[in-house]
């Protein structure tokens, strides 16, 4: 049975009081937190870097899951290893090497992924799916929060999730499908019947008081798909 995982994004925590806010959604029931660096280069807007990472890492011991929006990206990836990043994943269009790029996290003792614009081609994953631990599907347009979900994912999901299912059964390895976007309570049961395993929600989850209603609504829509 698929086992699902929610990645609360930061993104629409109270920058203020960060340490707290971290802590209070990973008692609500989040598996990891999702961390979204934004450049105001490669993406329009500029957030959080590497000292932000490693002040809220000794608040949680939950992986820390961190989104690069940023391009060039090499030169950061040592920087948020050692600030304590568990899983970095990066945009293809943001790296002049991406082969290169995805070694470069693993040897800094990352788990590594490739995330795929709307637009974006699901064929950037082909010849480095042996680098791959986790794929992210961006349903909305990256740099802000609080967007609506673009339907046209659920269709996207679908290939991808065959495209690691085929992979699955020649390597026995299991490579993660999460989506990130404008996922709520009201469609996360479609999204994970598409194939995704893993779930990024920011304004869903931060912009509502009790995050562990919104979190064991979204388990319970989850749970339904699963049985
Ligand atoms: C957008 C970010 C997302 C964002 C999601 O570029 O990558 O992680 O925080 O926010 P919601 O869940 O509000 O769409
Ligand atoms: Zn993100």
């Amino acid at each position: 049975m698929t086992q699902f995982r929610i990645s609360p994004s930061i993104l629409s925590a109270d920058f203020a009081r960060l340490g707290e806010e971290v802590r209070n959604v990973v008692a609500a029931g989040a598996d990891w937190i999702h961390f979204d660096v934004m450049d105001n280069h490669y993406v329009p807007n500029l957030t959080m870097g590497p000292m932000l990472c490693e002040a809220i890492r000794p608040h949680v011991d939950v992986p820390i899951d961190v989104h690069l929006m940023v391009s060039p990206v090499d030169r950061i990836v040592p920087d948020f290893a050692k600030a304590g990043a568990n899983i970095i994943t990066f945009h293809p269009e943001a790296s002049d090497h991406v082969d290169r790029t995805l070694s470069l996290i693993r040897d800094h003792g990352c788990e590594a992924g490739l995330v795929l614009n709307p637009a974006s081609s699901i064929n950037h994953l082909d010849h480095v799916m042996d680098r791959l631990d986790v794929v992210l599907l961006m349903s909305v347009n990256p740099g802000f929060g609080g967007q609506s979900f673009i339907p046209e994912t659920l269709n996207k999901l679908r290939l991808v999730r065959a495209k690691l299912d085929a992979y699955q059964a020649r390597t026995g390895r299991e490579i993660r499908l999460e989506v990130d976007g404008g996922v709520k309570i009201d469609n996360i049961a479609e999204i994970a019947a598409a194939g995704a395993d893993t779930f990024v929600a920011g304004s869903a989850i931060f912009g509502k008081p009790d995050y562990k209603a919104v979190i064991d609504q979204m388990r319970a829509a989850l749970a339904a798909v699963a049985a």
